[in-house]
């Protein structure tokens, strides 16, 4: 039951993934439908980051009010609506305004369906249930490439249309879902919680009157408030996560996602399905160290797989730089790999990384706000930096922000080894504790 109910709610994570890649394939014919500015584009393609900002603002409240599984019923409906809007766009502003509402959707999933998969898995399975999510997006946007490149002789509207698909998936899979327990609890319907519980844990009562009382237990936690977040205390929390998220965007993985196959084509390669076809390799090794990632973030730890990954990263855009800046003709392969190789990189840490790290570190009183603040700043550096790459391919070139990318990566190994604390095999409640007393980031060995 409980992997029936996490694999409804990763498809949330599904379309978040498909949203976020279909414009990759898409772009080239776009650009033959409409005449955009490099801005314009940039802003159509940055609406989905933008409209995210603001779904994941409202998302906590939303599903407060209304219980987590009506909300994803809501996003269902609106990833169906904004993904037919696009699919028959007349102009660019209507395909912008499509894309914004596939945002709004994409924002409010992004929270609540990892949300909502912790509620309901026991402790034993969480992480790797919750992991599972992630795995989601990633596999999002590999069918969505391969989307791109199996119709692009039908064009651009049936790729945005296929949208729909995942999207009646999850509504029809959210009607079969019950309601977290932990809502239910919070709601002061016990009776409701208890059944539920009992049907996910497929019957056992001990089990789950000992996970009813804890939840009232953690009801009783009472909330931090905004400015604790930049107490003395709680700041090197706030600082290594919010720090991990603005560098998750700033590396650059996002300008990939979005443009893969005008990357392909700026270093080189002649034709767009070629391009296409590059991007959907781009797409596997995303997933494929995805998977490696969650075999090995509790075995080697955070900070090792974050010193891997950046210094790959750092090596592997700034043989992208090199090759722009004196390669000739015959060397698009030598690009295409290096891009493959900064996928592998940032699979493995910062992709994953920056959210487990985030769920780890804030105290319990502050963890949904620090969260929210965190989820925010994400989507807003992920907005600018989608806004911003076509303008700024315009202007340095590939060479020149493959080099910034790198810088920012070289920064991020120095951050790394300075603000990020070792959590691999700590307790939550330890790491409160390591907090309270000032220690956070001792054994950053370890
Ligand atoms: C990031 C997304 C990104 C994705 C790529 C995630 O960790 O939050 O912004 O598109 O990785 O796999």
């Amino acid at each position: 039951m409980i992997y029936l109910v996490a694999a409804i709610a990763a498809m949330a994570g599904f379309l978040f993934g498909f949203d976020e890649g279909v414009i990759a394939g898409a772009e080239a014919g776009l650009n033959k439908t409409f005449t955009m500015s490099p801005l314009i584009e940039g802003f159509m393609t940055a609406a989905v980051p933008l409209g995210a900002l603001a779904g994941a603002v409202i998302a906590g409240r939303l599903a407060d009010r209304f219980g987590r599984r009506r909300v994803l019923l809501g996003a269902a409906v609106i990833f169906f609506l904004g993904s037919l809007l696009a699919s028959i766009a007349p102009s660019v502003t209507v395909l912008t305004i499509a894309r914004l509402v596939l945002g709004i959707a994409i924002g409010v999933a992004g929270m609540v369906a990892p949300l909502y998969i912790s509620e309901t898995s026991d402790a034993r399975r969480r992480g790797g249930l919750v992991a599972t999510y992630q795995l989601a997006i990633t596999i999002g946007i590999v069918v969505a490439y391969l989307v791109d490149y199996l119709l692009e002789a039908l064009g651009w509207r049936w790729m945005f249309a296929c949208g729909t698909v995942p999207a009646v998936v999850l509504f029809a899979g959210s009607l079969i879902l019950p309601e977290s327990p932990r809502w239910l609890a919070l709601k002061g319907h016990a009776e409701q919680a208890r059944g539920v519980l009992m049907r996910l844990r497929e019957g056992d009562a001990t089990v789950c009157e000992a996970e009813l009382a804890g939840i009232a237990g953690t009801a009783q936690t009472p909330q931090g408030r905004w400015r604790d977040l930049a107490s003395r205390k709680v700041r090197p929390a706030a600082v290594a996560a919010l720090g991990l998220y603005l560098l998750q965007q700033l590396s650059g993985i996002n300008a990939v996602i979005y443009y893969a196959p005008e990357i392909f084509k700026s270093t080189g390669f002649e034709s767009d399905s070629a391009a296409v076809l590059a991007t959907v390799g781009v797409g596997a090794v995303n997933v494929v160290m995805t998977v490696v990632a969650m075999r090995l973030v509790d075995r080697l730890g955070r900070r090792k797989l974050l010193f891997i990954g950046l210094t790959g990263a750092v090596l592997s855009l700034l043989t992208i730089a090199a090759v722009a800046a004196w390669g000739g003709a015959g060397w698009a392969f030598v690009s295409a790999i290096a891009l493959m190789a900064y996928i592998g990189a940032f699979a493995v840490s910062l992709g994953p990384v920056p959210h487990i790290m985030m769920s780890e570190v804030f105290p319990l009183a502050l963890r949904s706000m620090g969260m929210g603040i965190a989820s925010v700043a994400n989507w807003g550096c992920n907005f600018l930096v989608v806004l911003l790459f076509p303008v700024a391919l315009g202007a340095f070139g590939i060479g020149g922000v493959m080099l910034f990318f790198a810088v920012v990566c070289a920064l991020g190994l120095l951050f790394t080894l300075r603000r990020v604390p070792e959590t691999r095999g700590v307790s939550l409640e330890e790491i409160e504790q390591r907090l309270d007393e000032g220690r956070l980031l001792e054994g950053r060995s370890g």
